[in-house]
């Protein structure tokens, strides 16, 4: 079978990601054909020219049309800021390419079923990049979910912190443009409800209040510029089954750095999680002795599947990079028209379409029911 050919638009913090992913697949699942890296766009020339030979890509142009037009691609990953995503995707999907798009969607819920509506009339698989689902340990809290492990969930908090914007001096960059979308809601709380989708499935209502801790921030050319978006958001949440839920999300909280801490309560136990130690779940079950009555602190081990995948020891721990690894297995399955884990475009859309709710909710002041 000829391998599959992956061209790459955008080299910055999730471009390395996926590059490292579509190079490691093979090594790692070994079930699949070793992908082709065959051209990669970057906007800058010479970054292009670098990161195609650090990358291991064949060829790289600084106009990402090129790469579209380029026959010899199957898969497009599009990991460039999230205003250019829906261009993006929809010319890959038009061009009969397969796509493999960053979170969120697009900024706009317009844009976003735009995507969904070339991701139908090209037939091509259209995956979103929601690692955190992939975790192995996320996988196993969703098996003891369907087993009932901890009785009926009747309450879910998950809270999304990072302290990158934390600062009031950090220069204005892209992700504070209302181009860029709502902030707090887009850039993370689409990660939390990512997660929620997997173990419980979507959202049916939201209240929603917003939080802009600094005005305005530093150009690096001099002066200061507004931030026209929100780094904070509080919600409340209905979920399916009368689940009550809470969903915080943060850019600006101090010395968080990667968190994304899952409470998950039932009438019969409780499980918390957190990504900032992602090799690791805590499980508490009633029933026993009061004199025990405690969490049980469950590290990753090679039972765990895919865990084994990469390590044979228990404990040894899985990375970020990793997730990335075993989604783009899924994107692979998808690709093949076998069952994938991975989240595509219908489901992205309704996680959009969530974020879209909240932000109504924010500025009407009231519940907001999710619609579709
Ligand atoms: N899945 C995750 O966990 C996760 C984490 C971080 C970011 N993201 C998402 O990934 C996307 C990119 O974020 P990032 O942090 O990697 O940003 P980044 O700024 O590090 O990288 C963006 C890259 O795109 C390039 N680029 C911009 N416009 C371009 C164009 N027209 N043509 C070609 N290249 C262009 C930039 O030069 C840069 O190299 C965002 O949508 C973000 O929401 C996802």
């Amino acid at each position: 079978m000829k391998p599959l050919g992956v061209g790459l638009i955008g080299t910055g913090y999730m471009g390395k990601c996926h590059a490292l992913a579509w190079n490691a697949v093979k090594t790692v699942f070994g079930d699949v054909e070793r992908p082709r890296l065959v051209h990669l766009a970057e906007a800058n020339p010479d970054l292009a020219r670098s990161r195609a030979s650090e990358f291991g890509f064949e060829k790289w142009t600084a106009d990402w049309h090129e790469l579209i037009a380029d026959p010899e691609i199957d898969v497009v990953s599009v990991t460039t800021p999230n205003q250019f995503h829906a261009p993006m995707a929809i010319a890959a999907l038009e061009a009969g390419k397969h796509v493999w798009c960053e979170k969120p969607m697009a900024p706009t819920f317009a844009d976003a079923e735009r995507m969904l509506a070339a991701a139908k009339a090209s037939g091509k698989a259209a995956i979103m990049g929601y690692n955190y689902i992939q975790n192995p340990v996320m996988r196993h809290i969703k098996t003891l979910l369907s087993e009932g492990a901890i009785g009926t969930v009747n309450h879910v908090r998950v809270e999304m912190d990072e302290d990158f914007m934390a600062d009031p001096e950090v220069f204005f960059y892209w992700k504070s443009e209302i181009a860029a979308g709502y902030g707090a809601l887009d850039d993370f709380a689409v990660h939390p409800l990512s997660l929620l989708w997997f173990l419980f499935g979507h959202v049916e209502a939201v209240i929603n209040d917003m939080v802009k801790p600094y005005a305005d921030r530093p150009l690096k050319e001099g002066g200061r510029r507004a931030v026209e978006n929100h780094d904070g958001a509080n919600v409340l949440m209905r979920l399916g089954g009368g689940i009550s839920g809470v969903l915080m999300a943060n850019r600006a909280a101090w010395g968080r750095k990667g968190r994304i801490a899952l409470q998950i309560y039932g009438s019969q136990g409780s499980i918390l999680y957190d990504q900032e130690r992602m090799n690791e779940f805590e499980l508490y079950q009633a029933g026993g002795r009061d004199t025990e009555a405690g969490f049980r602190r469950v590290l990753a081990a090679p039972a765990h599947a895919p865990y084994d995948r990469f390590i044979p020891a228990p404990g040894h721990g899985l990375g970020f990079n990793d997730l990335k690894i075993i989604e783009c297995r899924e994107v692979i399955r998808a690709i093949s028209g076998e069952p994938s884990s991975a989240i595509d475009f219908t489901d992205g859309l309704r996680i959009e379409r969530t974020v879209h709710a909240m932000a109504r909710s924010f500025s009407e002041r009231r519940w907001v029911e999710v619609e579709g």
